[in-house]
């Protein structure tokens, strides 16, 4: 029997014992308007629960299969998005931040649960996406960023959240800088946006992954590239992400994250495994809300 069909005969059944009920107690006339707001009051119920369920189920498979049924409208208006170069004339707070600004909005929920100690991101530009995190941060009021390019560039935002290194994310210079400044932290965010390149991509992956503490993400950036924008990209970031992912089990995509469908980081979102009991803690203890203060 269908979930319709048994809320249907629940209705009926809710709505007959309740008439049945009021006609035989109170006044005769009144059992049928009694009886027709029951069934409209459970309908209503009925419906709003059934609504937010099956919008959690949604959530919870990352809308797989809606994803897979709208497919080739997603990958057209993906194709079209890109093309457009709109994300080249993307600001924040007057920064080029060369994002889809779908996936910053995940960024934010991402933070916001996660709460990270440290934000450490590969590819700086011109400082847009470190000083959106920077944003995120501040209204948390908690993280740091710190965001490592090759190029220096003048007149990146000064925050002082964040940290700019410059030099290749691969250079172990650099890396033994990022290492210093992440260890012991009990939650660390990792972003990989600097080359795009799949060889680079994989270094980056094999190196960043480390510090990555569990229950937080590795987010691969651009895996678009060829999957469906640009397809004469190349082996890029969608092609490391696949050859990581077999040899690294602590770590799985998590398409939950990728429920706006338009993302530039399809099968980007790597969450690491674990940190389940303690993260649990620390979401329930903050769900609880700041102290409140006792009356009189
Ligand atoms: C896509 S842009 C970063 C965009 C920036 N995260 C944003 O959203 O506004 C890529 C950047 O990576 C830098 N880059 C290229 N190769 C790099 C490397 N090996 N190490 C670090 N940065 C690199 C480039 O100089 C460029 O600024």
């Amino acid at each position: 029997m269908s979930r319709a069909t048994c809320r249907l005969i629940a209705l009926i059944v809710v709505a007959a014992v309740g008439a049945a009920w009021i006609g035989s107690r109170s006044y005769p006339p009144l059992a049928y308007p009694a009886a027709l707001l029951t069934l409209a009051g459970v309908y209503v119920v009925g419906y709003h629960v059934g609504k937010r369920r099956a919008a959690r189920r949604l959530a919870r498979r990352g809308g797989r299969a809606e994803r897979e049924a709208a497919s080739p409208i997603v990958d057209s208006f993906h194709e079209l998005y890109y093309d457009s170069m709109v994300f080249a004339h993307t600001s924040w707070l007057g920064t080029p931040a060369l994002k889809c600004p779908l996936d910053l909005w995940v960024y934010q929920e991402i933070i916001h649960e996660l709460r990270p100690d440290v934000i450490v991101e590969t590819g700086t530009a011109s400082g847009g996406s470190a000083r959106f995190l920077a944003s995120i941060c501040d209204l948390l009021g908690h993280g740091e960023i710190i965001t490592i390019d090759v190029e220096e560039r003048p007149g990146r935002p000064q925050h002082s959240r964040i940290t700019y290194l410059q030099g290749s994310s691969t250079d172990p210079a650099v890396l033994e800088r990022v290492r210093s400044k992440t260890q012991g932290r009990d939650r660390v965010l990792v972003l990989l946006d600097s080359d795009h390149r799949k060889a680079h991509v994989l270094s980056e992956l094999t190196a960043y992954s480390e510090l990555v503490t569990p229950g937080s993400y590795l987010i691969v950036e651009d895996t678009n590239l060829g999957h469906p924008a640009r397809p004469d990209f190349g082996p890029g970031p969608m092609e490391a992400v696949v050859e990581f992912l077999a040899d690294h089990p602590e770590f799985a995509n998590d398409p939950s994250r990728e429920k706006h469908l338009l993302t530039f980081n399809p099968r980007g979102y790597l969450r690491r495994k674990g940190g389940g009991p303690k993260r649990a803690a620390v979401q329930w203890v903050r769900s609880l809300g700041p102290p409140r203060r006792s009356r009189g």
